[in-house]
Formats: structure tokens, sequence, C-alpha cells
């Protein structure tokens, strides 16, 4: 596949498509959600909707489009792969108790193939296939056998929900071939099989108690990460490669030799930190200014390792603003250089101070270090263990 569509225009498609069939466009939140949320950060295009996915009416109607900065954690371990991002945009659809999963799929299918020219070919989903609460999705699976789609059923894969408890329902992914060859196998049987967009029915509320009741209205809420669709459409093999990370691959290498997967880490945990410096996070120990500090650590932690004397003062101010625009953000790129740098300085000295405590005899022998010892370092000491496993692996 190869498209000349850009990631904006790949936008526009999409909420203009929506729009054509009633769906009116929701301006995205910031990536924190509202005090008193248990979530640090917004994670999908339907958390900042949970209340009208719970019934309140929406002032905007029943159907809505929307593009929604995300923040995911859970896949901090997988960045440096092909089709993992920290920060990344999601495009969105919903129905609040109006149209039913089918014609969402539906459309979604048109979308695909007619809008952005998918060769539905290339075409698998999985549906819900049932388990002792939920009985199987048969709406969904009728759908995507009228339109000829090869279809896999999953149970704990096609269910989807936000957390333990609250709103929950089963899903149909659409996933498309990456291979070179013809597609073959399933979406779990083979990873050459990328999800491309998620549609929920999202009609349950889980309790405490596991058990689940129905939400007041039956919503459809699907959600299509836009870096990764980007980087499909444009022939890429990976989301670092896609139109939103040209400068990244511009600018970057010139200033820091790194192999790929270091290139891939060290642009998306980068990005990542700019955006969330924007949305007023500063790091800290706790909380979100946690998740930054974990961020800016991780990254530095790899650009140091072939070459101690990089810093991020060198980060050209062109990726800040960049950045900034993109995620139509204000702040004065000087302001997030200064937050990343002095980010930079604690961290050095953290890292000198750790490694004096652990040239002491105490540290020093051959024998792992024990737990009691990780403890001492971190409570007297102020060493995260993680810092201290970098500096002296068991
Ligand atoms: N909530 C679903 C997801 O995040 C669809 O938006 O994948």
């Amino acid at each position: 596949m190869n498209t000349r569509l850009t990631t904006e225009e790949i936008v526009r498609t999409f909420v203009e498509y929506y729009e054509d069939r009633g769906h009116r466009r929701v301006t995205g939140s910031t990536l924190l959600p509202p005090p008193g949320d248990p979530v640090l950060f917004t994670t999908s295009g339907m958390h900042p909707l949970t209340p009208y996915l719970e019934g309140r009416p929406h002032p905007l109607g029943r159907r809505l489009v929307n593009v929604q900065r995300c923040l995911r954690t859970t896949d901090l371990d997988e960045v440096g792969d092909t089709t993992h991002l920290t920060v990344f945009e999601m495009l969105g659809s919903w129905s609040l108790g109006d149209y039913e999963g089918p014609q969402s799929l539906d459309w979604g299918y048109g979308l695909l193939t007619d809008g952005f020219g998918i060769d539905p070919r290339l075409l698998h989903v999985t549906v819900f296939g049932g388990d002792e609460q939920t009985g199987p999705d048969t709406d969904s699976l009728d759908l995507w056998q009228d339109r000829g789609v090869p279809v896999e059923l999953t149970t704990e894969d096609n269910w989807w929900s936000n957390g333990p408890t609250g709103p929950c329902g089963p899903d149909s992914e659409i996933f498309l071939w990456t291979g070179d060859g013809p597609p073959r196998s399933t979406p779990t049987g083979d990873d050459r099989w990328v999800e491309i967009w998620n549609h929920v029915m999202m009609r349950h509320r889980r309790l405490d108690d596991g058990s689940l009741v129905p939400l007041p209205q039956r919503n459809v809420d699907t959600g299509l990460g836009l870096e990764r669709l980007s980087s499909l459409l444009q022939g890429r093999r990976s989301v670092f490669e896609c139109d939103v990370f040209d400068p990244w691959r511009r600018l970057l290498p010139p200033l820091w030799r790194l192999d790929e997967p270091s290139l891939r880490l060290v642009g998306d945990h980068l990005r990542s930190s700019v955006v969330v410096i924007g949305d007023g996070v500063r790091p800290s120990n706790t909380g979100q200014g946690y998740v930054l500090r974990r961020l800016v650590r991780r990254l530095l932690t790899v650009l140091w390792r072939d070459d101690s004397s990089r810093t991020l003062g060198d980060l050209p101010d062109e990726l800040v603003r960049h950045t900034l625009d993109r995620f139509r953000q204000r702040l004065d790129p000087g302001v997030v250089r200064e937050v990343l740098l002095d980010e930079e300085r604690r961290f050095v000295r953290l890292l000198e101070r750790g490694r004096q405590v652990l040239s002491r005899p105490r540290f020093r022998g051959p024998d792992r270090l024990s737990e009691e010892d990780l403890h001492y370092l971190h409570d007297t000491h102020g060493l995260p263990r993680d810092l201290v496993l970098g500096l002296r692996p068991r």
C-alpha cells in the first residue's frame, strides 16, 4: 500500500466521513483526566467521554467524532518495536445509544476500503466468541460474513474495558496484513496482522464483584491509532517512519548515532515528554510527574550507553516546536527545553551519588545486591531500584 495521504489528510478524511454521517466533532481533551479520575493519563478517545457512555446526554448529540491524544504506559516496554508509541493520537467515533455495532462496522469497512483505498483482501477481523457471562457477538459475525471478511473468534482479546470495573463490552478488531506475500493464518496466529481499528459494543458495566449490568444505553465506541494507520497507508515499515516523524528522522541521526530500536525509543520518549510537559506536567517522584521522569531517564540511559557527553541541550528547537504545534500546545519551546535540561542535571547528580555509594566495600563484592540492600539504597540514599540495577546489574 502506498498512498500520498498525509497524516493531516487522514484526519480530515476520517472526520469528514463521520460528519457526513451525522457525527459532530468534539474537541479533544488534554492528556490529563479530570481531577478524581483514578487513571493518571487519558488512555483512549473514549476516556474523556465516559460520563456520556454512562448515560449523561452529550451537548453535541448522540453521534460524535474526535481526535484525542493519549498516553499508554502499559506499552512502555514495547516501544522500540514497529507499532507502539507512548503518546499517540487516536481517531474515534461514537454512537451514544444511537446506531448499533453492525452499522459502525459497516461504515468502518467502507471508510477503510473506499475512503482510504485498502484492498479488502488484506483485512481480517476478530469477533467476541462468548464466555460464561456473555453470549457470542453474532451481530458482528453476520455483518463480516456478509462483507466476505474472514473472522476469527476469540474471548479475552475481544472484550474491552478501561479497568477492572466500569463500562466495557465485546469488541470487533480490524487487522491489516503487513506481510510481503499473500495473507496467511489469523490475527492471533501471525503478528504480521496488525490491529488498526477497534469497535467496542460498550453496553455493560462491570461492578466490584465482577458481575455485569447493562449500561443505561447501548453505545458503540471506536478507536483507531493515527500514527499506526498513517505508517501503514504510507507504506512504511514502522510508526516511526510515518510523516509525523519526518523531522525526527532528519534531525536526530546526525546528532546522535543510534541503532534503529534506540532511535525509536529516544524519538518516542522525547516526543512524549514534550507533549506531557506541554500539558503542564513537571518531573516529580509521584503520579504524572513520575511518568515524565521515567521517560526522560529511560531515554538518557539509552543516549549515554555509547557516549556520556550527550545532552538534551543539543535537542533541536525545531523538534520541540514541531511537536507542540502538532498537538496544538501553546507553551514556549524554551520552557520545554529548560524542564528537560533541569531533569537531565538532576539525573546526572543522582548517578554520581549512586556510583559513589555503590563503590563502598559493602556493595562492591561479587554477590548480588539483596532486596535489603536495594531498600537501603532507596530509603537512605534516594537511589531508585531501576537506577541501582542499571549501575550494578544482578
Ligand atoms: N476504547 C477502545 C480502544 O481504546 C476503542 O476506542 O481501543
